[in-house]
């Protein structure tokens, strides 16, 4: 929601949007770099940010665009996979991004898999989001139960990274994947919705028609941890990215 009260909604076909968005990220870099700034990017995983992140590696390669001022850090990971597990999601943004561009792989930020205590490791997260001088922008997916990072429904307002457990929806939506619902980890460590919130400018990027009807109540029902999207309503710069089957209603 902007302050008066109008989401920022932009709708187009998915590669006019994926453009559009990478023009944004690519215009934030340019402008940090000028500066001497680093950029502090939010990065998601799943199959929406896919086609972005493909434009984003061919800008490199084609435009000479580089992100050696780029600092990123990821909404979530599973519990228990090793980074090098294909299904993590560290294995998921080398594939995808990391490993075709030239971004400081030492400045790339993933929740841990694997920790001896939970809430120290949440909060070494948090402080290292802090001391980057926290996230210029945000891009955000959203599950068909309205999670975003893997703040399932009932996440409040008011939560920071944390381990979580998931929803039999979630790992539903996982399961093929994995190879079965049964191999889907059952926790996980995500951005709270508060950490979310605390980017300066945040994306939700969503595409295709099954997720219409979850895009809808997001953005227009009411606000609560029912739909944890929905909270994204009170962001003073948030916008939603929207293919025309997501925007479908
Ligand atoms: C991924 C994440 C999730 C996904 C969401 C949508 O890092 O935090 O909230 O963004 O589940 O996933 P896809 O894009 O696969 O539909």
């Amino acid at each position: 929601m902007n302050n008066s009260g109008e989401p920022e909604t932009i709708v187009g076909e998915a590669e006019y949007l994926m453009i559009r968005l990478a023009d944004e990220i690519v215009g934030g870099i340019l402008e940090h770099a000028a500066a001497g700034r680093t950029y502090v990017l939010g990065l998601a995983t799943g199959s929406t940010p896919l086609p972005l992140y493909a434009e984003l590696v061919r800008r490199h390669r084609n435009e000479g665009l580089s992100f050696q001022n780029v600092v990123t850090f990821n909404l979530d990971e599973y519990e228990h996979l090793k980074p090098d597990d294909p299904m993590s999601y560290h294995a998921f943004m080398r594939k995808e991004l990391f490993d075709h561009v030239d971004i400081k792989l030492e400045l790339t930020f993933i929740p841990p898999a694997f920790y001896e205590d939970e809430l120290s490791a949440a909060q070494a997260y948090e402080r290292t989001i802090t001391q980057y001088g926290g996230i210029d922008l945000q891009i955000v997916g959203i599950g068909s139960n309205g999670h975003i990072g893997f703040n399932e429904p009932g996440s409040e307002q008011t939560t920071r990274t944390r381990r979580v457990e998931l929803t039999e929806a979630t790992r539903r939506a996982a399961a093929k994947g994995f190879g079965g619902l049964e191999n889907v980890p059952t926790h996980a460590m995500t951005m709270g919705v508060e950490t979310i919130m605390e980017a300066r400018r945040i994306i939700l990027l969503a595409t295709g028609a099954h997720k219409a009807a979850i895009v809808q109540k997001a953005m227009s029902g009411n606000i609560s941890s029912t739909v944890p999207a929905t909270f994204l309503q009170d962001h003073s710069s948030a916008a939603w990215y929207l293919d025309t089957s997501a925007a479908g209603r």
